[in-house]
């Protein structure tokens, strides 16, 4: 890792905290056990890999855009964890710790992590809302479509099937283009939106490829990692019957299309007429994480 980028990476992190401390729902004074639950999640940290993403990405359409960024970026991390909340639950994944704590429906119970991640989706869409109307529409309308049936929702329909839907290389990149993708290229596209600039596709197809190299790394961890390290379980997907790249062609072939989907990424960056430094080494970066 080069000085400059740790040095930029620390830096967008410590924006995205702040912003998420500046923009996180607060329903202490509706209800203390709601505010609790939501609290457990998002602080507990996580990467906030799309946070970066989106404030990286304003950066590098325009120097200085990252500081307009902060509602978007906490807008991104809040549907983001209400997605792992619901992830989590026994009627999904079931998977008892998250972030290196017990999940909410673990630390609290079922109902309250159902309404916990109910209360940060509709917070998100609060923030987005929340500039002028312009970007509002244009960032709330991308963030509604990542999140929607045909994205996260859709792909974690298809994804708790699994491989009971039939083992198919199509039916996998709906999943991962679905339930991980969508977000990922929200994030590079609601930062540059910030910014200023429209997608004519080509940041989306840029998305696209680093979150199916994502998955395919996440799949990898499942498989191969460390659950102390991950603070998620791990050798869970292959018992729940889970439609992986790994599964399907071999952990040699996985680990070369993450690869190979990581350079799509860098080469899409440019396409875009972004700033590649900071997003590209972030983006290669993840292809030997650990966590
Ligand atoms: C986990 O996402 C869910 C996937 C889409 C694979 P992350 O690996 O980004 O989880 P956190 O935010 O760091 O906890
Ligand atoms: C999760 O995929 C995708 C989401 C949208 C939450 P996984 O089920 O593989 O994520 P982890 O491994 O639980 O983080
Ligand atoms: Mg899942
Ligand atoms: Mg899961
Ligand atoms: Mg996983």
């Amino acid at each position: 890792m080069s000085g400059t980028f740790a040095a930029e990476r620390a830096r967008l992190l410590a924006l995205a905290d702040e912003a998420l401390r500046r923009h996180a729902p607060r329903a202490a004074d509706v209800s203390p056990r709601l505010d609790a639950a939501m609290r457990h999640a998002l602080d507990a940290g996580g990467k906030r890999l799309r946070p970066l993403l989106c404030l990286a990405a304003a950066e590098a359409v325009r120097p200085g855009a990252a500081a307009e960024a902060g509602r978007a970026a906490a807008a991104l991390e809040c549907v983001h964890t209400y997605s792992l909340i619901h992830d989590d639950l026994p009627c999904m994944d079931d998977a008892a710790t998250r972030r290196g704590k017990p999940t909410v429906h673990v630390a609290f119970d079922q109902a309250t992590a159902v309404l916990a991640g109910d209360g940060l989706l509709a917070h998100a869409f609060a923030l987005t809302a929340d500039h002028e109307p312009e970007t509002a529409r244009d960032l709330t309308a991308l963030l509604a479509a990542a999140a929607g049936p045909s994205r996260l929702v859709g792909g974690q329909m298809e994804d708790t099937i699994g491989l009971a839907g039939g083992a198919s290389r199509a039916r996998l990149d709906v999943i991962q283009r679905g339930k991980t993708a969508a977000m990922i290229a929200a994030s590079l596209l609601m930062g540059a939106r910030v910014a200023g600039k429209r997608d004519d596709g080509a940041l989306a197809a840029a998305g696209d490829a680093l979150g199916r190299a994502f998955q395919v790394a996440d799949d990898l961890l499942d498989l191969e990692g460390d659950a102390a390290l991950l603070g998620k379980p791990a050798g869970t997907d292959a018992a729940k019957g889970k439609l992986t790249l790994h599964g399907l062609e071999g952990a040699e072939a996985a680990r070369a299309e993450l690869r190979a989907l990581t350079e799509a990424y860098v080469r899409g960056l440019a396409e875009a007429g972004l700033r590649p430094d900071f997003l590209a080494e972030l983006g290669r970066s993840l292809v030997d994480r650990r966590s």
